[in-house]
This record gives structure tokens, C-alpha cells and sequence, in this order.
């Protein structure tokens, strides 16, 4: 046999007892039999697989030929070495049985359709051919600089955070610094973890993954109860002060402060959520609440909704005193982003690209929910973001039922609080894409009505 099928590697384990040949002959039908090597798959070349194994070509070519008359394996002159059978199919896994609605307005999405391929290929580009080689080595562990540079200089300018590129560090998402903060956290000794109610259930199952158990701080129509968490021993707090999620509630002025003077003289930090703080849809924006005490607060961001979340970018500015355990816990994590996303995106950040970006989407969702509102005037939560509550006046399930047979994804408020509250759905409006919202509407219009 003489084959093109050159330097591929293949791994066999040879049982030697039986000599040579046999133990090639059976490893490479066995890898034939569990479908490990399909159809097709090309295998090493004789003088490959011998360099390989050790052992003389001839007896690879021996037990190779052997196979190709038990038509295992096709060997033809001048070609590479294939194998040439299969056993059937397995039975097909049953179809599943997970739901596809038709439309879908469950909160907690950005329109992904709107990702900028075009900006992000381009900045990659650049990013990639203007990086130095040094770029590309595991080395610190807050995150590449030129994205810290991009990001410390955004976020004074867009959030009035107190931010410099030495203490900004480059995370997986909100997920990771929640996460992060947490590990800190325990390690200090604390046992518990204040959380908003209502709030995202999958921050509550990170806070308890890491050991601590949240404590529901109740939040009212000016924000999270501040003055509850001095009856806590909660070392820390998770908030969204700009945009209460899910409520949408702006964290009244009184609140913030008292918030900081709580954390210090409690000797405790205040973790920021700031999940959409550029999407306000009010003439005054709200600054960062960081900027109240940068020792006291954990400021974190994410280009899950600016973005798309399948990015896995965010960052925190935490305090002086949290951050070097903070790197430990991150480099005991995943030592790092990928280097290529990050230098992407400080290009896009640097290029004024982002700021476009973020321009035209604000305008969208803007557009969206006033949509929304003319349809559902009884709407609330809408400074700012891509949710807002529709109060019900009849039970969560029964809506989401009727919601469910008309193909459409709802998710009510019940599914975030620990205290029962009046019934109401939480709206998406930044799903589904443009061409799908309307139709969206009026399924829900049709669905609010009973039909
Ligand atoms: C309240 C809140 N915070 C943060 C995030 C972003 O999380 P991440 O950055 O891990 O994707 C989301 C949604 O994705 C959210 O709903």
C-alpha cells in the first residue's frame, strides 16, 4: 500500500501479548466498532503509524491489508487509507421535548440579530495585526491593558465612575464578578449575602454556590430597603441601583447614601450591578453609585445587553482593598479572558464604534418601548433598559398558560420575588427581532384578553 494519508495522528493503545500485527489489527478495529473512526476518517500513513508505534512499517502495512479484507479499511494504490465501513446508527435520541414558542418576551436579553459582524470583524482586524506578540501570554491577570485603558476612560466619561486601568479588571460577565465577590467574601469570614427581592434567581444559586446564604432585602418604589440591612449580618450587598431588576425602580437619592453609610459602618461593600446603565431613556442620566465611595463599592458592567451575552465580557472596579483577592480568585478560575475578544473590543471602544453601537440600539429599544407603552399604556419600570412590568389583574399562571398555548413566552414577577406580590408579567422588549415585535404585541394583546 502506498498512501498520500500522511501525517495525521491517530491514538492507539496496543495490547502487545499477542504480537504486533494482532494488537494493531484489534485497536484499530475496535476504533472502527465504537465508532471512534467513521466512514471515511483517513488513517496515518504506514510510515507514520510505525514511526509512531515503534514497530516495522511492514507490519503496519500487514495489518492494514488485513483489515481491508475484512472491509474494514479501503487501500488503494497512491491513496490515503480510509476506513471504509461503520456499524448502523444507534436509534435516534427521542425528539425533544423542549418548547419552541413562536414569539418570545421573557426579560433578560438584548436583540442579538443586531450584534455589529461588520465593526467587530473590522476591529478585530486591526486589533489583531497592531498587537504586540507579548499580547497573547497569560500575564496579568486583570485583563489586557489596552481594554482597561478603552474601558477606565468609557466609564468615567459614560457612567461618572471613579475608574483608572489599574483597578478595573476584565471579567466573564456580571456572572464572574458576582462570583468573585462571593469567593472573597467567604474567605473573610462572612456567612451571608444580602440580595434583592424581587431579583434574578441565578444570582442567588452563585451566592449559595459559593457557601453564603442571601438574605432578601425587600425593595419598594424607591429602591432597595436600605435601612433593612442594618438588622443583617450581611458582609456584602448585590444591588441594581440604576434600574431595579426586574422592577425597573430608580434607587431614590436618600437611598444611595444611606446605602455607602450602611457599608461603612458596617464594614461591608456594596456590589453595583449596572447591567444596563446605558440604556436610559430619561433626559438625567443616573451616575454609578461608585462613585459615592469607590473604598465601600464593587462597580461591575457587562456587554451582555450592549453587546450580546454570548460575548462573556464584563468588568468590575473594585475597591483598593478587594481587588489583589479578587485576581487570586480569577486566576484560580480560567487565568483569563480570551485575549482576542478583548483586544477586539478595546478597538471597537476606542474607535468610537461601541459608542455608535450603543447609540443606534438605544434608539431601537427606545423605539420598542414606546411600542410597548402605546399598546399597554399600565406599563411601569421604564426609565431606562429592556424590561418593564405589566401589572395583571388575574393570576400569573393563568396568563402564562393561555400564553403558552398561543406560542408565546411570557415570565411572570413571581419568578424572581421571595415575597408574594401583586400579579404581573415582566415584559422583554428587547426580543424578539424587528420584524417579529409586533406580531409579538398583539399575541400578548390577544392573550391579555382571554382569547
Ligand atoms: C440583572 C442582570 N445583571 C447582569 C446581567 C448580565 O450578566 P452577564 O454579564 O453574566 O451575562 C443580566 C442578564 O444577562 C441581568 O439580568
Amino acid at each position: 500500500v502506498e498512501e498520500n494519508g500522511t501525517s495525521r495522528d491517530l491514538l492507539l493503545t496496543l495490547d502487545r501479548t499477542s504480537g504486533l500485527r494482532a494488537g494493531i489489527e484489534s485497536a484499530l478495529r475496535d476504533a472502527v466498532r465504537s465508532r471512534r473512526l467513521r466512514v471515511g476518517a483517513v488513517l496515518p500513513s504506514t510510515r507514520a503509524l510505525a514511526a509512531d508505534l515503534g514497530v516495522a512499517r511492514r507490519t503496519v502495512l500487514a495489518a492494514y491489508q488485513q483489515l481491508a479484507a475484512e472491509g474494514y479499511l479501503d487501500c488503494r494504490q497512491g491513496a490515503a487509507v480510509r476506513v471504509a465501513w461503520q456499524p448502523p446508527e444507534p436509534p435516534a435520541a427521542p425528539a425533544s421535548t423542549t418548547w419552541e414558542p413562536r414569539w418570545d418576551l421573557r426579560p433578560g436579553r438584548p436583540d442579538v440579530s443586531t450584534f455589529p459582524r461588520t465593526a467587530w470583524i473590522a476591529a478585530l482586524r486591526r486589533a489583531l495585526a497592531g498587537a504586540p506578540s507579548k499580547a497573547f501570554e497569560i500575564a496579568d491577570m486583570r485583563g489586557q491593558e489596552t481594554l482597561r485603558e478603552a474601558l477606565a476612560e468609557y466609564l468615567r466619561r459614560v457612567r461618572a465612575v471613579v475608574a483608572e486601568p489599574a483597578n478595573l479588571m476584565v471579567c466573564a460577565g456580571f456572572t464572574q464578578v458576582l462570583f468573585l465577590v462571593c469567593q472573597v467574601m467567604k474567605e473573610r469570614g462572612a456567612t451571608t449575602f444580602a440580595v434583592e427581592d424581587p431579583s434574578t434567581p441565578r444570582y442567588r444559586d452563585v451566592v449559595e454556590s459559593a457557601g453564603l446564604t442571601p438574605v432578601a432585602i425587600p425593595c419598594d418604589e424607591r429602591g432597595l430597603r436600605v435601612d433593612l440591612l442594618a438588622r443583617t449580618t450581611a458582609a456584602a450587598v448585590l444591588t441594581t441601583p440604576a434600574h431595579q431588576y426586574p422592577t425597573g425602580v430608580t434607587m431614590a437619592a436618600e437611598r444611595r447614601q444611606a446605602l455607602v453609610r450602611w457599608a461603612r459602618e458596617a464594614d461591608a461593600y456594596v456590589l453595583e450591578d449596572d447591567y444596563d446603565g446605558e440604556f436610559r431613556y430619561e433626559r438625567h442620566p443616573i451616575g454609578a453609585l461608585q462613585a459615592l465611595d469607590p473604598a465601600r463599592v464593587v462597580y461591575a458592567g457587562t456587554a451582555s445587553k450592549t453587546l450580546v451575552p454570548g460575548l462573556r465580557l464584563g468588568w468590575a472596579v473594585p475597591p483598593p482593598a478587594l481587588l489583589p483577592a479578587m485576581l487570586t480568585w480569577k486566576e484560580r478560575q480560567d487565568r483569563g479572558n480570551s485575549v482576542a475578544d478583548q483586544l477586539a473590543f478595546a478597538e471597537l471602544v476606542t474607535s468610537g464604534e461601541f459608542d455608535r453601537h450603543v447609540r443606534r440600539a438605544r434608539l431601537a429599544y427606545r423605539s420598542r418601548l414606546d411600542r410597548l407603552r402605546t399598546a399597554f399604556p399600565r406599563v411601569t419600570g421604564i426609565a431606562a433598559g429592556m424590561q418593564a412590568v405589566l401589572p395583571l389583574a388575574e393570576p400569573e399562571p393563568a396568563v402564562l398558560a393561555r400564553a403558552r398555548r398561543a406560542g408565546l413566552a411570557l415570565q411572570g414577577l413571581s419568578a424572581y420575588t421571595f415575597e408574594p406580590r401583586d400579579p404581573a408579567l415582566i415584559i422583554g422588549f428587547g426580543t424578539p427581532p424587528a420584524h417579529a415585535y409586533g406580531p409579538a404585541l398583539d399575541a400578548l394583546a390577544a392573550v391579555l384578553s382571554g382569547r
